[in-house]
């Protein structure tokens, strides 16, 4: 199952995830149909059309979760859709409709397109998210377990509507593809880290790299963190979509370590950041918390990387682009002497 010339969709296609994917999907032969809401903007799309094999292989569609039917076209004459596309927008200040509605009704509208199109096989992007948003901290997860939304709507906890938009999206998937006999199958990775292709910072590296730029409202979510690299989760997307047997939900993560862990990992190579030592409420005795991907792994999955891999590989990515000052105490005393 999965013949590498086949014809494949990738919805949003030029972030963070769906760009490192349609790389990956390039180099294996397929012919890849990106989605993207604006193909005129190049700033947020050149790095698909400057990808080996994008002139042949690569078409960029335009497509919004915001518009019933928008994927029709793109997905008409696809084998398979990867569906990775999901407003990320935390600081929203209208999240019901600006990220809750969008990821669920843009979800159901590509599993319709999917559907109509015949599509073998829909492998959705869902999120860890999905699964451990709950009051107290289970030591490991597997996919049987759904985050209490109950608990994230009266907690109001940091990127609290993309944890209700990704849990209501996949189950009303779930339901749909029962209902419509559709091969679905979705993929839950951890928090994502490692180097990348898109020019601005990636929405998940705000809160891997919060330890670097102090943004501390995303301590919590790494206090007890899981961790996949970029490269391992796309290599994933692709297995699941071509394993004949793969059936369900599959977690993806290969490493746990809570926040005073990865401060450390990045305090020895990066000496130069004033990274913290402590976080407050979280000590050596803090239990890890761990997200079981035995199922991928039985399947036959290899996870390649280490963690040092995906901290290291981001940052090295962040400052090749200019996205992370060296230090931020040269950032500010560049800003003191006047320059930027
Ligand atoms: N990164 C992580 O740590 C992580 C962990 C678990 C799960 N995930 C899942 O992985 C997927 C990709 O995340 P990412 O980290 O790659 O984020 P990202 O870089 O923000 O990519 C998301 C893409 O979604 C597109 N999008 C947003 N709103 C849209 C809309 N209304 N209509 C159509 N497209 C829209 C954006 O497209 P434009 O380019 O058109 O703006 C963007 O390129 C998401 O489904 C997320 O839930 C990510």
């Amino acid at each position: 199952m999965g013949s590498e010339a086949e014809t494949v969709c990738v919805t949003g296609a030029a972030g963070f995830i769906g760009s490192w994917l349609v790389m990956r999907l390039l180099e294996h032969g397929y012919t890849v149909r990106a989605t993207v809401r604006d193909p005129n903007n190049m700033k947020k799309v050149k790095h698909l059309l400057d990808l080996p094999n994008s002139k042949t292989h690569l078409t960029l569609w335009r497509a919004d979760l915001n518009e019933e039917g928008s994927f029709d076209a793109p997905i008409q004459g696809c084998t398979g859709v990867f569906h990775v596309a999901t407003p990320m927008d935390f600081e929203s200040k209208d999240p019901e409709n600006e990220v809750i509605k969008p990821t669920i009704e843009g979800m159901l509208s590509i599993m319709k397109s999917c559907a109509k199109a015949k599509v073998r096989r829909v492998i959705f992007t869902s999120s860890a998210g999905t699964v451990d948003v709950q009051p107290v901290q289970r030591p490991i997860y597997d996919e049987t377990s759904w985050s209490d939304l109950e608990f994230v709507r009266a907690t109001k906890m940091t990127g609290w509507m993309y944890f209700v938009s990704k849990t209501l999206a996949e189950q009303a998937a779930w339901k749909f593809s029962a209902e419509n006999n559709l091969d679905f199958i979705s993929i839950i990775p951890t928090l994502v880290v490692g180097p990348f292709l898109m020019s601005s910072f990636p929405p998940s590296l705000i809160t891997a790299l919060s330890p670097i730029t102090g943004n501390e409202a995303h301590y919590g979510i790494i206090r007890q963190g899981q961790f996949v690299h970029l490269d391992d989760l796309c290599m994933a997307h692709i297995f699941l979509y071509k394993h004949p047997n793969a059936k369900g939900r599959y977690i993806c993560s290969s490493h746990e370590e809570n926040i005073t862990g990865i401060a450390k990992l990045l305090r020895e190579k990066y000496p130069e950041h004033n990274i913290p030592a402590r976080f407050e409420g979280v000590d050596e005795n803090t239990e890890k918390v761990s997200f079981s991907s035995k199922k991928l792994r039985d399947l036959g999955f290899e996870f390649k990387y280490s963690l040092e891999d995906m901290f290291v590989g981001a940052v090295e990515c962040c400052r090749e682009k200019g996205l992370l000052p060296l230090s931020h105490e040269k950032k500010r005393q560049e800003l003191v002497n006047g320059r930027n």
